[in-house]
C-alpha cells in the first residue's frame, strides 16, 4: 500500500520539507517515485529526524543514481575517518577525530571555499546529481551551521532575453582551486589554478527530468572558453550576485541529529554558513552521499573516457603540510602559509 508523502514548501519557488516516510522500514518503489517527483519540483527536500545510520543513508541515496565515492582518494593513500567510501566527510572533525579549530589555517582556508555558491563536485569531468547530507551529530541549537540554497532555475528564468542569448552555448572551465583562492586569496596567493586540470561545463544547463534551465555559473568557474580570466569573471560574478539575491535564497536550519537534506545539483546551488559560535567549539559531524548526474549533460564538454577528478594531486609547494584525507569538497592542499 502506498504511503502518501506530504511536501511543505519552505520558499515561494523551491525547497520543501518532506513528511511521511517511515525510515524504519525499507523504502518502497512508490515512496522513491514520490520523492523523485518532489525533488524534481522543489530542487531541495528536507527530511527531519530520519534516525538513519550511514549504511541506510547510502542505501537510500543509491535509489537515485550511481553513487560517487572516495575510493580514488583511498588509492592515492588518503586516510578516511568514516568507514564507507560512499560517505563524504563534510564535518569539522579531522581523520584522527579531533575538532578542527582556527589554529589549523590549511583547513580553515579550505573550508572558506564551501561558503561560496557552488554545486558539489562541478569541478570534476562528470558532475554530480544529488547530494544527500545528514547531520549525524549537530552542534547545540543556536550556535549556527545552517546551509543556504539558491534556486538557480528561477534565477535563470528571470534574466533578460539579451543575457540569455549572451550565455547561450558558453562553456565554463571549472576549478576547485579557483574557488579556494577566491575565498582565501591571501592564503592561496601563490597558487595558480591554471596549473591544475579544469572541467568544462556549459554556463546554462538543462535539468535532465524537467528540461528547466539553470545557471551553472558556480564559484568554480575560472574562465569561459574564448574569454580571458578578467572578462570571464566580469560576466560570472554579476550573475552570481543576481542569483544570490535574497528572493532566490532559502536558508535551512539543522534542528536535530538525523535531519537530512537532499538537493539536486542540476537545479540549485548551495553554500555553507560559517557564522555562529559552534566553529572550533562543537562537533558538527555532517555526512554526505553524492550521486552522479545521470542525464545527458553529466560530462559537459569533457571526454567521458578521460575522467578528471580534482583534489587528488597535492599542490606543489616547498612546504609540505600534513596530508589531507577529507572529501575533495573540503580538501585542503599542502601550501606555503
Ligand atoms: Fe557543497
Amino acid at each position: 500500500m502506498s504511503q502518501k508523502l506530504e511536501f511543505i514548501p519552505q520558499h515561494e519557488t523551491f525547497v520543501a520539507e518532506c513528511r511521511g516516510i517511515d525510515w524504519s522500514k525499507p523504502i518502497t518503489k512508490e515512496i522513491k517515485d514520490e520523492v523523485q517527483k518532489g525533488i524534481d519540483k522543489y530542487g531541495v527536500l528536507i527530511f527531519r529526524d530520519t534516525g538513519l545510520d550511514d549504511k541506510r543513508h547510502i542505501a537510500f541515496a543509491a535509489l537515485f543514481g550511481e553513487l560517487d565515492d572516495m575510493s580514488p582518494h583511498v588509492k592515492v593513500g588518503r586516510k578516511l575517518r568514516l568507514p564507507d567510501v560512499e560517505m563524504f566527510d563534510v564535518s569539522n572533525i579531522d581523520p584522527d577525530d579531533n575538532l578542527i579549530t582556527t589554529s589549523d589555517p590549511a583547513r580553515i582556508a579550505m573550508m572558506k571555499g564551501n561558503a561560496l555558491w557552488h554545486s558539489d563536485l562541478a569541478f570534476n569531468s562528470r558532475r554530480s546529481g544529488y547530494s544527500i547530507l545528514r547531520g549525524h551529530q549537530l552542534p547545540p541549537k543556536g550556535t549556527g551551521g545552517e546551509t543556504e540554497f539558491l534556486d538557480a532555475r528561477q534565477a535563470y528564468d528571470d534574466l533578460s532575453d539579451e543575457m540569455k542569448k549572451r550565455l547561450d552555448g558558453l562553456v565554463g572551465n571549472n576549478s576547485m582551486w579557483h574557488n579556494r583562492k577566491l575565498a582565501a586569496p591571501d592564503y592561496y596567493k601563490e597558487l595558480e589554478p591554471l596549473d591544475y586540470p579544469m572541467s568544462k561545463h556549459k554556463l546554462v544547463t538543462n535539468h535532465p527530468a524537467t528540461g528547466r534551465k539553470m545557471l551553472f555559473t558556480t564559484s568554480y568557474v575560472h574562465h569561459i572558453d574564448g574569454m580571458s580570466f578578467e572578462e570571464s569573471q566580469a560576466l560570472v560574478q554579476p550573475l552570481l550576485e543576481h542569483a544570490g539575491q535574497p528572493k532566490y535564497v532559502c536558508r535551512v536550519e539543522w534542528l536535530n541529529d538525523g535531519d537530512m537534506i537532499m538537493w539536486d545539483n542540476t537545479a540549485v546551488m548551495h553554500r555553507a554558513i560559517y557564522e555562529g559560535s559552534y566553529f572550533g567549539k562543537y562537533r558538527r559531524d555532517m555526512r554526505r552521499t553524492t550521486s552522479f548526474d545521470m542525464g545527458p549533460e553529466a560530462y559537459g564538454l569533457n571526454d567521458p573516457n578521460k575522467i578528471v577528478r580534482q583534489g587528488l594531486n597535492p599542490v606543489q609547494t616547498d612546504k609540505i603540510a600534513e596530508p589531507d584525507t577529507r572529501a575533495p569538497d573540503t580538501q585542503a592542499p599542502a601550501i606555503k602559509v
